[in-house]
């Protein structure tokens, strides 16, 4: 089984992007020979800052590789370094209904919120297309936001592969439903738009900050509380053992605990959690060397599959000659 996923370098990654995209594509590691991307050429079409783009791209591979990701089992790399991407992306363009694409919600989500409509942002969901069908890959896990992305990409593939040949692989979403939308300090869905992330590697001091910020109701200590709508607790289930969950889950209802405990708790656990990762991080760091290596070889590992699909797609399109 071939598995491939990718991740945009827009900003620093948070709770929300770590249990909801990082944690189910790095288990996925073990189950097949995965692929792991960092979107830059999809970060483009929103980062026009040279500096900043750079930066992201660099924090995302640090991140991916402090949390576990396993250079030896996934290629991991740089879109960019993968040429053939942008090359299969014209073949499938050329086949891609307008239709098809003017239904896609993130062009009209993100134009509503006000980004240039570019045709870059347009015809995103054919570059994310090549991406996962440049290495064949069977299985695309992705956050539910993503899943009609991998619908327009099967749709190509079946048009490609229909016009000219069956040259495609037929991809599969998998999306965990086990994992929901993980909340922010606000209440709100986590999200770097909406500033109220608590960041995996952000500093410690800013981050008890943030947690002891999260908004509660004002119920009084003695008071009982429902765990199953208090922000802290949603995160607290994430970090703690299923022992502790009970437990925490019980003092909630029992009253007599404020939310300052919970709180108070729940930075320990990020910070049991994560300590270690920003350890590894922070000596990934010093190592620039190695994590350029692990990039170039991933994409090198990329570009072999890439290059094999390219020349059947070539040879099939009337590109060269029989
Ligand atoms: P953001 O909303 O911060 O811009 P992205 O849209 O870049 O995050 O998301 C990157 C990945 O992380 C996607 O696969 C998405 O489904 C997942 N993700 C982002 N926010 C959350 C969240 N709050 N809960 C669960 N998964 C999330
Ligand atoms: N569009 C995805 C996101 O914003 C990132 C992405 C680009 C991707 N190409 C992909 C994900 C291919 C899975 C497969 O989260």
């Amino acid at each position: 089984m071939r598995i491939l996923s990718g991740i945009q370098p827009s900003g620093k990654l948070h709770l929300g992007n770590y249990f909801g995209m990082m944690r189910p594509a790095l288990e996925l590691q073990e189950e097949g020979e995965a692929y792991l991307f960092i979107a830059n050429y999809h970060a483009l079409t929103t980062i026009h800052d040279r500096a900043d783009l750079w930066a992201h791209t660099q924090d995302v591979a640090l991140d991916f590789l402090a949390c576990g990701l396993d250079p030896e089992r996934t290629a991991f790399y740089r879109q960019s370094d993968v040429p053939e991407v942008t090359e299969l992306t014209w073949l499938l363009s050329v086949l891609a209904p307008m239709g098809l694409l003017e239904r896609c919600h993130s062009y009209k989500d993100k134009t509503a919120r006000g980004l240039p409509a570019s045709h870059g942002l347009f015809s995103y969901p054919v570059l994310m297309a090549a991406d996962i069908l440049a290495v064949q890959a069977n299985v695309v896990p992705v956050g539910r936001d993503q899943k009609q992305h991998v619908e327009v990409t099967r749709d190509l593939a079946l048009k490609f592969n229909h016009q000219f040949g069956e040259i495609f692989t037929i991809p599969e979403p998998a999306i965990r439903d086990s994992v929901a939308v993980v909340s922010g300090v606000d209440g709100q869905k986590m999200s770097k738009s909406y500033n109220n992330t608590i960041d995996i590697f952000g500093p410690a001091k800013e981050t008890r900050k943030r947690i002891m910020r999260i908004v509660t109701d004002s119920k009084a200590l003695e008071e009982p509380k429902d765990p199953a709508t208090c922000n802290v607790f949603v995160l607290l289930k994430l970090l703690a053992t299923p022992d502790e969950q009970a437990a925490w889950a019980d003092r909630y209802r029992a009253g007599g605990m404020g939310y300052g405990d919970a709180k108070k708790r729940l930075a320990e656990l990020f910070e049991d959690h994560f300590a270690p990762l920003r350890e590894r991080r922070d000596a990934l760091l010093r190592d620039p060397g190695y994590v350029e290596d692990v990039l170039q070889q991933g994409a090198q590992r990329a570009r072999a599959v890439a290059r094999a699909t390219l020349d059947q797609a070539r040879a099939a399109t009337g590109l060269v000659g029989p």
